[in-house]
């Protein structure tokens, strides 16, 4: 990267920024090149950024393209951190006012509209993804299930989505025990939010009905199965299939996409206490089916068993789910890649699509009838854990398909890996990713065109 100054040109600084070789130029590579310039522009004080675009067919995308990976790269690579920190500013001082300079050709009008087009897109999707980092970092004691719900409804409120939060009362009603059972060792109380998005028009009322369900427990010790210390503090990330689904939202609803979206996240803390689930209870699902805890550090499941239950009642065409699910999954596939595990050739070919160009990368693993009776109880229908550690990731998605019907095409994303980073990244600083909420955005979005 080389700052030139310039003279007789109505410019304080021209950045110059190689790009690659032209055919390794991939959409992420501009994402990072647009972070790291956008980063330099900001700590040399600009107040507004002017993107000369590359001479047509020099690099392997269009206008739209570019544009829409430039301006997100760059909002992403500018995300604040530390709000908590004393005397920190509230608002960043950035230059969010992004131009690209066009070369004057008859064509200018069709290209000044695809680059608006994609600059309005990359506005949504990074709002969306920084909505789900910031979620992500807060600390768990702001961030309890019952906070975490109203910073759903305040989105929900600002982005035109309709909210529903279930409360002890409601979800004891619907025989909610995985969500409850999970939230009785902690004095913080559970919730299931509900949020809906319904594309308008008459062709919204035909518009397929895509559910995203995402994990959200604030905080997870492991419960009575008390995790080890060391590293504990990672576990406040255990929403972050929640922050990825709710991030989500707030993209499809504020591009309109064509969609009826359901969000829905069933929120717990999972702490040890003298009333919490313990090893060997048997506890009812919403479904009816009966579980034995022989692990309360698997959770996770059995909040997103009465949560697949719930979002399948009403037949939506498909079902999404993320969540940090297992650290069977970090083991087999590390930081950078989801595991996704699917019933449906549509949903891991959208996915797989999807991830490909949001650069959120997923691999595929396998969930068979072995897996599935691997986790039928003894006492009970189930048993909320396998043999033993192997394929740990895949029996937790089978554990979870027990709770969808086979006829629901549906999609587990396990991001227990890429949902939180150690270090900076060329997109990003360390902590929540943000991964899965511009995955699923693009899914839909895909899925539903
Ligand atoms: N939240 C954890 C999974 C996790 C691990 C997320 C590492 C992020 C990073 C989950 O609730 C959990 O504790 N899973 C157990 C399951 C086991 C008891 C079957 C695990 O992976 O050890
Ligand atoms: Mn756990
Ligand atoms: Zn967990």
């Amino acid at each position: 990267m080389l700052p030139v100054p310039c003279l007789g040109v109505k410019a304080g600084w021209i950045l110059v920024i190689g790009l690659g070789k032209a055919d390794e130029v991939g959409l992420e590579t501009l994402r990072k090149v647009a972070g790291r310039a956008a980063k330099r522009a900001k700590a040399m004080k600009a107040a507004r950024v002017l993107v000369q675009l590359p001479a047509s067919g020099a690099v392997g995308f269009d206008d739209r393209a570019f544009a829409r990976c430039w301006v997100e790269g760059a909002e992403l690579a500018l995300a604040p951190i530390g709000e908590l920190k004393t005397g920190n500013k509230k608002t960043p001082d950035l230059p969010r006012s992004w131009k690209f300079l066009v070369q004057p050709s008859g064509k200018k009008a069709a290209r000044d509209k695809a680059l608006r087009e994609g600059l309005v897109e990359a506005q949504a999707f990074s709002a969306g993804c920084l909505f789900a980092r910031h979620l992500v970092n807060l600390p768990p004691n702001i961030l309890t299930p019952k906070d975490l719900a109203a910073r759903a409804r305040r989105m929900a409120r600002t982005e035109g989505l309709t909210c529903r939060i279930l409360n002890v009362a409601q979800m004891k009603k619907l025989n909610m025990g995985g969500i409850l059972g999970v939230g009785q060792g902690s004095r913080q109380e559970p919730r299931l939010i509900d949020l809906q998005y319904q594309a308008g028009g008459a062709a919204g009322r035909k518009a397929p009905t895509i559910a995203l369900v995402g994990k959200g427990i604030t905080f997870d010790s492991g419960g009575i199965s008390l995790k080890p210390g060391a590293g504990m503090d990672l576990m406040k990330s255990d929403m972050g299939g929640a922050a990825a689904v709710l991030g989500a939202g707030l993209i499809a609803a504020r591009l309109k996409l064509p969609v009826n979206l359901r969000v829905i996240v069933p929120t717990a803390e999972n702490m040890p206490d003298g009333l919490a689930v313990k090893p060997a209870d048997v506890i009812t699902m919403a479904s009816g089916k009966t579980v034995e805890v022989l692990n309360t550090d698997a959770e996770g499941r059995l909040v997103l068993a009465d949560a697949l239950w719930y979002a399948g009642r009403d037949k939506p065409d498909y079902i999404i789910d993320a969540a940090t699910l297992t650290g069977a999954c970090v083991v087999a596939l590390g930081s950078h890649f989801a595991g996704l595990m699917s019933n449906s050739g549509t949903l891991i070919d959208a996915i797989k699509q999807a991830g490909g160009e949001t650069f959120e990368r997923v691999w595929h693993l396998p969930v068979v009838d072995e897996h599935m009776e691997e986790v039928e109880g003894t006492w009970s229908d189930l048993k909320n854990l396998g043999k033993g550690r192997e394929g740990g990731a895949l029996t937790a998605a089978a554990f979870l398909a027990h709770f969808v019907d086979d006829e629901t095409p549906w999609a587990h994303l396990d991001i227990a890996g890429p949902a939180w980073s150690n270090s900076a990244r060329a997109t990003g600083p360390k902590g929540g990713t943000g991964f899965g909420a511009r995955l699923m955005a693009r899914a839909v979005q895909i899925l539903v065109s």
